[in-house]
């Protein structure tokens, strides 16, 4: 008999509001071990928050969301009905998962090591000497052993970013959440981190990654999913969604974005990198 292989991160489903403007509509998505998945799409279109819901740094109102298995942010009670989960519960569900921030989210007066250590001792209840252990190899693994004293002013964005990935690193994820992890980038910083990315993927490490990098999102995906207005209109893979989009809506964005970019708006080929 096959062996039958649980999603790493499911959700199905998936509503979500603001008050009473609701920013995900039924969104449905499976990530499998070692997968690699690209959201793109229009600002405003609900990726963050799709994001932050897979790991209920939001919450969410409607549908579900599981983490190899296991229900997410709620309990379920005997007759299906379901309740908020105790925040230990969530924090155990969650806990193969790291996530990538856009602005680093560095603490400003901690040096890069104990920027690392502190989610490790405080959230993993890694004993201190074993979390600088792991920070030394995570900073090793994106390039930078040298910089474990530093504080984040003293470092490039780029620095700061690959110093953002060692911190999800090294709780030993099996998989990772990144929004947007070169947005806030100066373009000569953005390669650095990229290239760290895509080792992670070479690795087999599965990701879920919020992009504006139509070129690397194509490089790196096993799948692009295209989100507007806080729904999925296209999923596939890349080759598919970038050269053959099936909706006016994909083919409408993929041109303002070649066209901002200063790339011809004819195939998709010119916009990928080799
Ligand atoms: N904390 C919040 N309170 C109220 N509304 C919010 C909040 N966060 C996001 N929204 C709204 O939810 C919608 C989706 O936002 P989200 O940040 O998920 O979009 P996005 O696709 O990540 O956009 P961008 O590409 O600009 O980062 C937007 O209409 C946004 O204004
Ligand atoms: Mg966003």
């Amino acid at each position: 008999m096959d062996k039958v292989t649980i999603p790493m991160i499911s959700m199905r489903g998936v509503g979500k509001s603001y008050g009473s403007h609701q920013v995900l509509h039924d969104f449905s998505l499976d990530v499998m071990p070692g997968e690699v998945v690209s959201l793109i799409g229009p600002s405003g279109s609900g990726k963050t928050t799709a994001l932050r819901c897979a790991n209920f740094l939001e919450t969410y109102q409607q549908g579900e969301v599981r983490i190899r298995g296991a229900l997410l942010g709620y309990e379920e009670g005997p007759a299906g009905q379901r309740q908020p989960a105790s925040e230990r519960s969530i924090a155990e569900v969650r806990s193969p998962l790291a996530m990538v921030f856009q602005q680093f989210n560095l603490w400003p007066h901690l040096d890069v090591i104990d920027n690392i250590c502190l989610p490790l001792t405080v959230a993993h209840r890694v004993p201190r000497d074993k979390a600088e252990a792991r920070a030394a190899q995570a900073l090793e693994r994106v390039g930078l052993s040298a910089k474990g004293k530093a504080f984040p002013h003293q470092l490039s964005g780029g620095q700061q970013q690959r110093v953002g990935i060692a911190r999800a690193l090294a709780v030993k994820p099996q998989a990772m959440l990144l929004d947007e992890p070169t947005s806030a980038l100066d373009p000569e910083l953005v390669d650095e981190v990229l290239s760290v990315i895509l080792s992670l993927a070479a690795d087999g490490m599965t990701m879920v990654m919020v992009t504006h990098e139509m070129g690397f999102a194509a490089r790196v995906s096993d799948r692009v999913v295209f989100m507007e207005a806080g729904r999925v209109v296209e999923s596939g893979p890349p080759k598919t969604l970038f050269e053959n989009p099936e909706t006016d809506r994909l083919r409408a964005f993929l041109k303002t974005w070649r066209q901002r970019n200063g790339l011809s708006v004819g195939t998709a080929q010119q916009e990928l990198p080799a």
